[in-house]
């Protein structure tokens, strides 16, 4: 989509708050939350850009349009599996443009320049989608008691 970047969080943290409501309504029936605080913590803990974890904003003429993270840590009892994208939101307004592809696709290739050589993420219903993007299912999960799946991508590196 035309007029969208990708930066670091950190180089914005003017969208912290609308990205922590995006996240808090997105997976809140799920987390239980009773306000955007916890995502807030966790947004400002990935306000980096040597370490993980590590967040990206797609934004365009001051306008927020989604974000994705790559982390060390995946759902509880996967502590073998790192590192994760995770995070991936586009705003309910911006999506099907193509955003949430060129998140995934902007993580990836810093992941890669970062010399990681298997990507892994977890998802409730978007296996579909990630799948068309190159991500082949590793195996069941329950996050949170529900059932997902761990994906995982080979990224190449020379
Ligand atoms: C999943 C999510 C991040 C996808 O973001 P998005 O920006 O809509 O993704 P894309 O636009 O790259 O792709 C979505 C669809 O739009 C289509 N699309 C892409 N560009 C398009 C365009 N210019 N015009 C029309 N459709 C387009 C894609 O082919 C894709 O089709 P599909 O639904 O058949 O797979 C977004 O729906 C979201 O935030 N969902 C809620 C949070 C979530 O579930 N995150 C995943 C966690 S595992």
């Amino acid at each position: 989509m035309r007029g969208v970047r990708i930066n670091y969080l950190i180089e914005h943290p003017e969208y912290v708050p609308n990205l922590a409501q995006w996240l808090f309504e997105q997976w809140d029936f799920i987390l239980g939350e009773k306000n955007p605080e916890t995502r807030m913590e966790e947004l400002r803990a990935q306000m980096n850009r040597d370490e993980l974890p590590i967040a990206w904003v797609a934004h365009g003429n001051g306008q927020l349009f989604g974000t994705a993270a790559l982390r060390v840590d995946g759902p509880e009892g996967c502590e073998e599996l790192t590192p994760w994208l995770s995070r991936v939101i586009v705003g309910p307004h911006f999506r099907r443009r193509g955003i949430g592809a060129a998140l995934c696709a902007h993580v990836e290739a810093e992941a890669r320049s970062r010399e990681i050589q298997t990507l892994y993420l977890f998802t409730l219903d978007k296996q579909a989608w990630f799948s068309r993007m190159g991500w082949t299912i590793f195996g069941p999960c329950l996050w949170h008691e529900r059932p997902g799946d761990i994906m995982c991508k080979q990224l190449r590196t020379a």
